[in-house]
């Protein structure tokens, strides 16, 4: 079966047709950082404006890809939440009426459920290598969902099936690179820039903070890093002396991603290690971080790591009709009156339905 996703959480705008869970065979992601980037930030009635523009071309644009027209979609799945309300609304909204209209299944998705879901997708082979044709069996892993918005550790049992295990009790990891990249006069999105000036620089120049890391839990705190960065910052005499000084402001980066990466991986590890499993699956935005990503191959040898290509970590719609296919198998159809929710916990995911 098709079915169809809606993304709509934050400020990319997508749509995608994913075949029985698995298989996608379009992928449209609309981003808006162009529209924000002068604002530093994502500027919500800004988002919300450019995702009712973009709906329609991009849900065309997702069938088309597909090869396929409305009439061989058999269901519609959307993010309810969470996200920014007026974002979310708008891609509930256009779902709830497409589906009235053509008289198809409508399912709602937690989008970090969406998320953790990600692994499994894939065109010809899932993050794992498996055939994304094959029956699918759901082997149980740690995920790590690290992005702009949120930073959480969980046992994942099966699709959408989640335990929490921890969270960040302050910053995400992503908003926590964002904010450094402003301090060091950086443009937005942050984290792809200090990513790539890291590669550059020598990580233990600068003697900044682990979070959290020693303690018996899996919870992250990366605003005290942030502080941390943003004094050595101000010691290195500002923004302006940063940029005048490349070698400083690659080795800045560098320790402060080195901080960031040893927290978590650390967490991943005691996780790994406490439930006895062998897998791990790292995604959203942050996920698509090259150091992270060496490092985890470098310091994970024993644990399979899944690291889903870039267009399925980042914001996309192909995990939100992909764990949607479950919802539906589950019986979980949406009624005509779902709503869009800023604020939704992720083991909701597991039982989206039931909302
Ligand atoms: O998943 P995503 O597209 O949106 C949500 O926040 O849900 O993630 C965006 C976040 C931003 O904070 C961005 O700076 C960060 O992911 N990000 C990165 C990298 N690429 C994107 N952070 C570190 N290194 C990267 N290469
Ligand atoms: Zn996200």
């Amino acid at each position: 079966m098709y079915v169809l996703g809606i993304e709509s959480s934050c400020d990319e705008t997508a749509a995608s047709i994913v075949e029985d869970g698995r298989r996608v065979l379009s992928n449209r992601i609309a981003s808006q950082v162009p529209l924000h980037q002068r604002f530093g930030g994502v500027v919500p009635e800004i988002a919300s404006r450019a995702h009712l523009e973009q709906i329609v071309p991009i849900v065309d644009g997702a069938l088309k890809d597909a090869g396929i027209t409305l009439n061989d979609v058999g269901a519609i799945a959307v993010t309810r939440g969470p996200g920014l309300i007026g974002c979310l609304l708008v891609g509930v909204e256009f779902a709830k009426s497409l589906a009235l209209a053509r008289g198809l299944p409508l399912v709602s998705v937690q989008h970090v459920a969406g998320h953790l879901y990600s692994p499994y997708l894939g065109r010809e082979t899932d993050a794992w290598g498996t055939p994304v044709t094959s029956p699918g069996e759901f082997e149980p892993f740690v995920g790590m969902a690290i992005s702009g918005g949120h930073s959480s550790l969980v046992l994942v049992r099966g699709p959408g099936v989640i335990e929490p295990l921890g969270e960040t009790l302050d910053d995400a990891v992503g908003e926590a690179y964002d904010k450094v990249a402003k301090l060091m006069g950086l443009g937005y999105p942050g984290g792809p820039l200090v990513d790539k000036l890291a590669a550059a620089g020598d990580p233990k120049s600068f003697q900044l903070p682990r979070p959290l890391l020693n303690r018996d839990n899996f919870d992250f705190s990366f605003s005290g890093l942030k502080t941390a960065t943003a004094r050595a910052v101000e010691q290195a005499g500002g923004a302006e002396a940063l940029k005048a000084d490349e070698q400083l402001l690659a080795d800045l980066c560098a320790s402060f991603q080195a901080a960031c990466v040893d927290v978590l991986i650390g967490k991943a590890k005691k996780a790994l290690k406490g439930r006895r499993l062998k897998r791990l699956a790292v995604v959203g935005g942050v996920a698509c971080n090259r150091g992270l990503r060496a490092a985890l191959r470098e310091r994970l040898t024993h644990t399979q790591v899944a690291n889903p290509d870039p267009e399925f970590c980042t914001d996309n719609a192909a995990m939100i009709a992909g764990l949607g296919w479950h919802v539906l198998k589950a019986g979980g159809t949406s009624l005509p009156s779902l709503n869009a929710t800023a604020r939704l916990d992720l083991t909701a995911g597991a039982r989206a339905w039931q909302l």
